[in-house]
């Protein structure tokens, strides 16, 4: 008799609440379709009620399913309900990626990595950099801040207007962090060479503070997670200052990479077309 799991096509989701607007669907499609891979992603709407009953029936193989990502508001269930939470995502206490193997439900979570590979793609030798500043304290900074502390970063300020969220990301992830008030940041500048904005200051046209980005290091490196519009204000301003930048598209690309590859067993690339998808998309 033929093994069931040959005949079932692997299926993968995104599951989060609500769900209307992720791209990740676009993301593994486009993948599965340069591939050729007889295999599904689904965009999933669980109600935070349901989704420990969700997490239960994914674990039957009679679902087909291999595994999956998962968004807000699950990222914090999804990190205590799975079996196997690997060091990323016990640290940041969420996880964004779900896969099953050797009947265990395993979870990771992939920002930190997909931010540093789309700096790594963009502007390789970044993680040169020794005095990095972090706006925002919220959900997106945690995983950034893991993966600037992980790659050696030596000073990381992370600036926030609400000082005592910035304090507690200090006091979790230790190290090479401080935490400082708002109202500091013009001066910070001066001697930082890396700039990182993880808030959703600029987001869909809004405005965002008058930053002296002329006035920090030469050869410094600015970033943004905002990649509606693709060139924030942050960016633009950068830019007029003569600083290299890099848009936040790239790291929404390369958080998925490692999720495909667990579900599907191919390694996708991040290339040019995909990211004119997605562009079309916003
Ligand atoms: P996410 O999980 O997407 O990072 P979040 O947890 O709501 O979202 O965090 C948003 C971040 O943007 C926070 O650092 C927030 O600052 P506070 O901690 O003080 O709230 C920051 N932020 C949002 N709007 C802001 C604004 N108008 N000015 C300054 N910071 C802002």
């Amino acid at each position: 008799m033929r093994d069931s799991r040959e005949t079932i096509p692997p299926r993968a989701f995104v599951a989060g609440y609500p769900i209307k607007h992720s791209r990740s669907p676009l993301i593994h499609g486009f993948w599965l379709d340069q591939f050729g891979l007889n295999g599904s992603y689904e965009k999933l709407a669980v109600n935070p009620d349901e989704f420990p009953d969700f997490i239960q029936r994914i674990k039957l193989q009679e679902s087909g399913y291999v595994g999956g990502n998962i968004t807000i508001p699950h990222k914090e269930a999804a990190c205590r309900l799975a079996d196997r939470v690997d060091p990323l995502a016990e640290e940041l206490g969420a996880a964004n990626t779900l896969w099953l193997a050797d009947g265990a439900l395993h979870a990771t979570n992939t920002d930190g990595i997909g931010f540093a590979s789309n700096l790594d793609a963009a502007r390789p030798g970044w993680d040169k950099a020794e005095v990095a500043i972090v706006l925002g304290a919220g959900g997106a900074s945690r995983a950034i801040l893991q993966s600037l502390r992980d790659r050696g970063i030596r000073e990381i300020r992370v600036v926030n207007r609400t000082a005592e969220r910035a304090q507690e990301l200090v006091d979790r992830f230790g190290g090479p962090l401080s935490a400082h008030p708002i109202q500091a940041l013009a001066e910070l500048m001066k001697y930082a060479d890396l700039f990182v904005n993880t808030t959703s200051l600029g987001m869909d046209g809004s405005e965002a503070p008058d930053l002296p980005f002329e006035t920090m290091r030469a050869g410094a490196l600015v970033t943004d997670i905002v990649y509606v519009p693709l060139k924030t204000p942050f960016l633009a301003k950068a830019e007029e200052a003569g600083l290299a930048t890099v848009d936040g598209l790239g790291m929404l690309l390369h958080q998925a990479v490692p999720g495909f590859e667990k579900w599907f067993g191919r390694r996708p690339n991040v290339t040019d077309a995909l990211r004119q998808l997605i562009l079309a998309d916003i």
